[in-house]
């Protein structure tokens, strides 16, 4: 039912309601949170549209063939390794393209037999779980924030954080045109433009942005896409720029493994300090507890 039409009928239903009743029920509607369940639940509804929607406008592997580097990498991991993006296809998606022969969990390690070993499977994205558990469970309340999300890529982060959280501006900053072409695309589709804004750039041209964030995510964002003298310098930019006592830094891996095997001078210790994350907070469902546990919150000291 579209909006108008569901005015019209909630206003029907208030028309029959016994006259000593009616402010109470009006003041029921006002400050109950049974409405709670219902616009979570919408949020997931709308999320699960958007990557609909994005499924439509891109290839399976979900990369673009002006991700070079991307590409290389992939093909370079010691076990076979495909890119499939967690926010775009869930398991069961996955389950489902696998029963139609359009995706493989396996590849065979002897051609023409049937000996064979799982394949990697890496996303680009956070799935909506991930989503979920960062707003729900890993951020406080967002209210009047702002929130950088270095690397935007499909700006999964962005729409969860606009349906999801209170944050005043959620920015995206993406290095690749035709990614924050499709956010666009996504933005106006969805009426967020109040309150999101991609930015398509170099994270390292974006000093006064980074400064004044209270929150930066940063989900495995340069080791696929830059070299390492790249990787190092961009770390550098950011640790010399996101310096706001008390914001918060969300990354994918811990920095320490993102930082490892690079030549860097960031002393961790006097820049953040790790605040421990409870990943047991959906003990009865069915989830990829691993994935939760890449994610790692610190304190800007
Ligand atoms: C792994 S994706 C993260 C996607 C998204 N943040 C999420 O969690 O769903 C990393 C993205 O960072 C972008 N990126 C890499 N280096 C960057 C830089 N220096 N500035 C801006 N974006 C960058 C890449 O193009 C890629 O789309």
């Amino acid at each position: 039912m579209e909006l108008r039409s569901a005015q019209q009928a909630v206003l029907q239903l208030l028309r029959t309601v016994a006259p000593a009743d009616l402010s109470a029920l009006l003041q029921w509607m006002r400050t109950t949170r049974d409405f709670d369940e219902l616009t979570a639940e919408n949020n997931d509804v709308i999320l699960k549209s958007i990557a609909e929607d994005l499924r439509s406008c891109l290839p399976l592997e979900t990369m673009l063939s002006s991700e070079h580097l991307a590409i290389r990498k992939l093909q370079e991991q010691p076990t076979p390794t495909v890119h499939v993006d967690a926010f775009l296809y869930d398991e069961d998606f996955i389950d489902s393209l696998c029963e139609k022969g359009k995706m493989s969990r396996n590849y065979c390690t002897v051609c023409g037999s049937h000996q064979t070993a799982p394949l990697g499977f890496i996303s680009h994205s956070f799935s909506l779980m991930e989503l979920k558990f960062i707003y729900h469970h890993v951020l406080p309340d967002l209210s009047g924030k702002i929130l950088v999300d270095v690397g935007s890529r499909l700006g999964t982060v962005l729409y969860g954080g606009y349906l999801y959280s209170s944050a005043a501006h959620l920015y995206g900053v993406e290095l690749n045109g035709d990614f924050c072409q499709l956010q666009e695309m996504v933005i106006q589709k969805y009426q967020f433009s109040d309150r999101i804004k991609v930015l398509h750039a170099d994270i390292c041209t974006q000093g006064s942005l980074l400064q004044n964030a209270d929150v930066i995510i940063m989900n495995n964002v340069f080791e696929y896409f830059l070299n390492e003298a790249e990787q190092a310098r961009a770390w550098e930019y950011i640790s010399h720029n996101v310096r706001k006592q008390g914001s918060l830094l969300v990354t994918v891996p811990s920095l320490e493994e993102s930082l490892s095997g690079l030549q860097t001078n960031i002393q961790l210790s006097s820049w953040v300090e790790e605040l421990p994350l409870n990943y047991d907070v959906y003990p009865q469902m069915d989830i990829d507890r691993e994935a939760l546990e890449q994610i790692h919150l610190y304190r800007i000291l």
